[in-house]
């Protein structure tokens, strides 16, 4: 098939794209690198099926030919990406989504939007479930990000609804693994660098709030399987395996050997206490469940991130 990733250059879609293309298709990437790098895709510069397209896909989607499928995955995605980028963390979930939903009504292409957690907002209902509705506040630093991937979904439906185009939505849960960014605030990298540097760990508020971390092959695997299954409602990709920011300080910590221990900072506003997925409808709708064990995940995140820090 022929495929187009929209943010193909990002942490998320350049694994999608190493998966896409080990699996025979083609794949046109897009991205203007707002918060990706060309970096995560050279390795695949010689790649025969692959091309990297540099452009805003919220203004324009510049590739000639018809797409089979269509991964809309660019967006700002970390918390401090999101807010030092608020109009284009918007665009990227409204017009964005827009035009690449335009343009699977006119290739016929299938359509598959890379939502969030974050949809949940800071929920209420504990593990997280599709059919909730969330709690987020509107008007909060984060609404930028959870409002427009709110808003991508109902664009989303109403195209499915309206067009018929043939769409799937992934709602993702907090993924780590190589070519995420150190500096992109998110608590992976900032752990793993801090550890690596021999500091001590920051954790905000008193370290009990979760997070439920799944590794990135995992999560393509299942956002691929999903756009190939007939679940046209949102279905959450992420692993179950929930546990502290204290409990994941100390597996870091233990994992590269540092010893300088933990130091506590205020909690940043709307910082959900808790995460967890429910992954019954990815189980069993897609026959998908994550496969790789949390030290193993940590231990190949830590090697990449040595590599980055001493290269
Ligand atoms: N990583 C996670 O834990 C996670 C969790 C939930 C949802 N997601 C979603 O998955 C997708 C990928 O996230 P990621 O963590 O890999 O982030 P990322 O920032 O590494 O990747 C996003 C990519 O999109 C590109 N991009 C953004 N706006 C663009 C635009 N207007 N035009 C062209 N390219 C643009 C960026 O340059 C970047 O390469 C995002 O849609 C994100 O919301 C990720």
């Amino acid at each position: 098939m022929r495929i187009l990733v929209t943010g193909g250059a990002g942490f998320v879609p350049s694994h999608l794209c190493d998966l896409l293309l080990s699996q025979g298709h083609e794949v046109v990437a897009v991205d203007n690198f707002v918060t990706g790098s060309a970096r995560n895709v050279a390795h695949l510069s010689e790649h025969p099926g692959f091309r990297l397209v540099v452009a805003d896909v919220s203004r324009e989607l510049p590739v000639e030919g018809r797409f089979d499928r269509i991964y809309h995955m660019a967006s700002p995605a970390s918390p401090i990406d999101y807010v030092q980028l608020p109009f284009e963390t918007l665009l990227a979930g409204s017009d964005a989504t827009k035009l690449a939903l335009e343009r699977a009504r006119a290739d016929g292409a299938r359509f598959l939007l890379a939502s969030t957690s974050e949809v949940y907002g800071d929920p209420t209902v504990h593990p997280q479930v599709e059919g909730y509705w969330g709690n987020v506040n509107p008007i909060g630093p984060r609404s930028v990000y959870d409002e427009a991937k709110r808003y991508a979904e109902a664009f989303t439906m109403a195209a499915h609804r309206t067009w018929g185009v043939p769409t799937r939505i992934v709602r993702i849960f907090n993924t780590y693994g190589p070519r995420m960014r150190l500096d992109d605030g998110r608590v992976m990298p900032a752990f793993c660098g801090q550890a690596l540097r021999g500091e001590p760990l920051t954790v905000f508020g008193d370290g009990t709030q979760t997070r439920s971390f799944c590794y990135v092959s995992d999560l393509v695997d299942g956002i691929t399987r999903l756009m190939e299954s007939e679940l046209v409602g949102p279905c959450n990709i992420g692993n179950p395996h929930e546990m502290t920011m204290l409990a994941l300080a100390d597996a870091i910590n233990r994992t590269t050997g540092n010893t300088a221990g933990i130091v506590f900072r205020p909690l940043p506003t709307d910082d959900p206490t808790q995460r967890r997925p429910d992954i019954t409808r990815a189980r069993e709708g897609l026959g998908w469940t994550p496969k790789v064990g949390f030290e193993e995940g940590v231990a190949r995140t830590v090697a990449y991130f040595a590599e980055r820090l001493s290269s």
